[in-house]
């Protein structure tokens, strides 16, 4: 691999530099103005996120914008993308917008243009408005409507001023974590009865995309998990346990949106409502498509007596059960949260999109990629930051159209279940003080932007 010290080869001109955060990861001030309650702040109130606590205050963003614009504006990012929480804008899931909650946007999109960075919003990053999920969340497909009335609302005020709208964040994720295994909100352990919440946030997507040009904005895309699955051993369960888990992680939302179908024919039979027609709906044409990129999954059959299975997804334990078994990649380092660093899984990903969709898959955006890891000099974070930067260049080279790489994150932040464990920023946060400082890997990334922009 090569060291950080060499330089970075040259993206493209016009090549889009940011990080990434979250509404309820970062925003805290979950009863302020008006906002209404999530299905995660339900949750960390239960006691599910470790130190549930710090969930409740986040890293404050909702009062220090400002000071986070500002270490934005220090690193040179061209992009900021965060999301906006739908029960900040629409405290009761329906009807009535909370003007209030509103403006917060409208103050850190104006702020965020003064220092001259691109606000990216996302509509729906995991904090779904409470009475929402308290009916049913994404199984239902009224939830997917109602998000379309949320999407032209937000539209309505920030369209003027937001070049980059992205609608969902990782739809798989919360089919997986929230539906399926009850890890994260709203916790429903579904199994394979979750498929009804891929189908109706798909759907959300559809419609929001609509009512966002309606609304008249500009670009509109959306951000999507995707890990290359490898099999594990070489029977024949071993390939069918890896391409069922392929499909259901990864082609289960890209065929949708980039095809029009589902990958196959029992999967589209398993969904709820008018499936044609939603699709139709769930296909439209996107401005770039948003790719983010953690780790590859090493996947075989059930391990059963024999042991060997890692059973454990994004820390998450997985029932026995299941048609598939989750093995450690043994042979990569690990971050602090435990996940494998495959650089060149990011190449595979994009080269393996490219290759499955050829010219329906629009200009790739990484709109997440980063690592956990204790500690403010944190060489580690920069050896993985250097090295997927490196992936995404040669992805770049292999003819992959990329227009842009957004680290997650900007600062500490609020892991989700982990709770502040999990170290993600480029920025420290001290969780007693909310006080803000800058790590070794901030300086770094801000030089290598620099250095592209010097020789553009
Ligand atoms: C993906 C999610 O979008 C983000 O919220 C999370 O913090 C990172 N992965 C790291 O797990």
């Amino acid at each position: 691999m090569p060291t950080p010290s060499e330089p970075m080869p040259l993206f493209p001109p016009g090549f889009l530099w940011g990080a990434a955060a979250s509404a309820f990861q970062t925003e805290g001030a979950a009863a302020t103005d008006g906002k209404g309650l999530s299905g995660w702040d339900a949750f960390a109130a239960a006691g599910r996120i470790k130190g549930g606590a710090d969930a409740a205050r986040g890293t404050g963003f909702h009062d220090r914008y400002r000071e986070d614009v500002a270490l934005l504006a220090g690193l040179g990012a061209d992009v900021f993308r965060f999301s906006v929480s739908w029960p900040r804008v629409i405290p009761g899931g329906s009807g009535l917008v909370n003007a209030p909650g509103l403006d917060f946007y409208d103050r850190l999109v104006d702020e965020l243009c003064a220092r001259g960075i691109r606000p990216a919003p996302t509509l729906y990053h995991w904090d779904t408005p409470l009475p929402l999920d308290e009916a049913g969340g994404w199984l239902r497909r009224d939830t997917a409507e109602r998000f379309a009335e949320y999407a032209a609302a937000v539209a309505g005020r920030l369209a003027d001023r937001v070049p980059l709208w992205m609608t969902l964040n990782e739809p798989a994720e919360v089919t997986l974590l929230g539906y399926a295994l009850g890890e994260h909100a709203p916790g429903r352990r579904l199994l394979f009865d979750a498929l009804p919440a891929a189908h109706h946030q798909l759907l959300a997507h559809g419609l929001a995309a609509q009512a966002l040009r309606a609304a008249g904005a500009s670009r509109v895309g959306i951000a999507v998990s995707h890990s290359p699955v490898w099999t594990a051993g070489d029977g024949e369960d071993d390939r069918f346990a890896a391409g069922l888990y392929d499909t259901l992680t990864n082609h289960l939302f890209s065929d949708p949106l980039l095809t029009g179908a589902y990958p196959d024919e029992d999967i589209a039979a398993l969904m709820p409502g008018p499936v044609a027609e939603d699709l139709a709906v769930i296909a439209q044409p996107l401005d770039f498509y948003g790719v983010n990129y953690y780790h590859p999954m090493l996947v075989g059959a059930p391990a059963g007596e024999a042991g060997g299975a890692l059973d454990s997804f994004a820390g998450v334990g997985m029932p026995e059960g299941l048609p598939f078994g989750l093995r450690d990649i043994e042979t990569a380092e690990h971050t602090d949260f435990g996940w494998p660093v495959v650089p060149d899984g990011l190449r595979e990903v994009l080269t393996g999109l490219r290759d499955r969709y050829g010219k329906r898959l629009p200009p790739v955006i990484v709109t997440e990629n980063g690592c956990s890891y204790e500690g403010t000099d944190d060489q580690r974070r920069i050896a993985f930051l250097d090295s997927h930067l490196r992936a995404l260049h040669r992805a770049a080279a292999e003819g992959v159209d990329v227009r842009g790489y957004f680290t997650w994150s900007l600062t500490d932040n609020i892991e989700w279940a982990q709770g502040a464990a999990q170290r993600f920023g480029l920025v420290h946060i001290d969780y007693e003080t909310l006080a803000r400082t800058p790590k070794a890997s901030y300086a770094w990334y801000r030089d290598m932007i620099a250095a592209q922009k010097r020789r553009e």
